[in-house]
């Protein structure tokens, strides 16, 4: 069995005072999660971790899928592995608000794996295609994201099995995780871990997740 993975994406959201605040308090459990903060918020993250030897690590939640140059507003794997190991590449959201598609992501991938990064790759069904080189996949039905409605523990098992057989190494489940439903998650055979969005901005309930898992 692989160990257990808790991934917090803090999508867009915090301040560098609250970030702050939510990093001071979670770093008093000790335990090796990995946070994607925002860019802006990443140098403060590393600088903290690095300072308190915390065993957390770090990811960014995109990438851009270009080298270095002349791309406005973007920032390239080896800026992103100044400060982390992981990148979250493929999510619902940034397929729905960004237009990436499967050829973006296949570039994105690409980037990241020529810059020593962990991808950290979403599928949102079965159907979805898992570029090479992938070894951690999130299952996140675009149903379950932001609403309060998990899938059953019973349909991600599935998924998970599917990813597993396609090569992939760990699989996590991601859309409404809670303190509550955690334990339903990464009790199933095949699922290696959860990949926590609203679920991970209150540090209390974010412990809670952690500490049920
Ligand atoms: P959520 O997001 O926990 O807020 O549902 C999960 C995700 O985006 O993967």
């Amino acid at each position: 069995m692989n160990p257990l993975l808790i991934v917090a994406n803090l999508k867009s959201n915090k301040t560098l005072l609250e970030a702050k605040e939510w990093l001071e308090i979670i770093s008093t459990i000790n335990k090796e999660i990995i946070v994607c903060p925002p860019f802006t918020l990443l140098s403060m993250f590393k600088q903290y971790i690095d300072e308190q030897k915390l065993p957390i690590k770090l990811g960014a939640q995109d990438i851009s899928q270009f080298d270095e140059g002349p791309y406005t507003g973007e920032v390239n794997g080896r800026q992103i592995k100044e400060f982390a190991d992981f990148v979250i590449i493929g999510h619902s959201e940034r397929r729905t608000n960004f237009g990436e598609n499967d050829e973006i992501l296949k570039k994105k991938v690409e980037q990241a794996l020529g810059s020593n990064l962990e991808i950290i790759y979403c599928i949102q069904d079965e159907t979805i295609f898992i570029p090479q080189g992938i070894k951690i996949a999130t299952y996140e039905p675009v149903f379950a994201i932001g609403t309060g409605r998990p899938d059953t523990p019973q349909e991600a098992e599935r998924i998970a099995k599917i990813a597993k057989k396609k090569g992939v190494k760990t699989v996590l489940y991601g859309g409404s995780v809670t303190s509550q439903n955690v334990k339903s998650f990464t009790s199933m055979e095949h699922i290696d871990g959860v990949l926590v969005g609203g679920g991970s901005l209150n540090v209390n309930e974010f412990i809670k997740i952690i500490e049920n898992a």
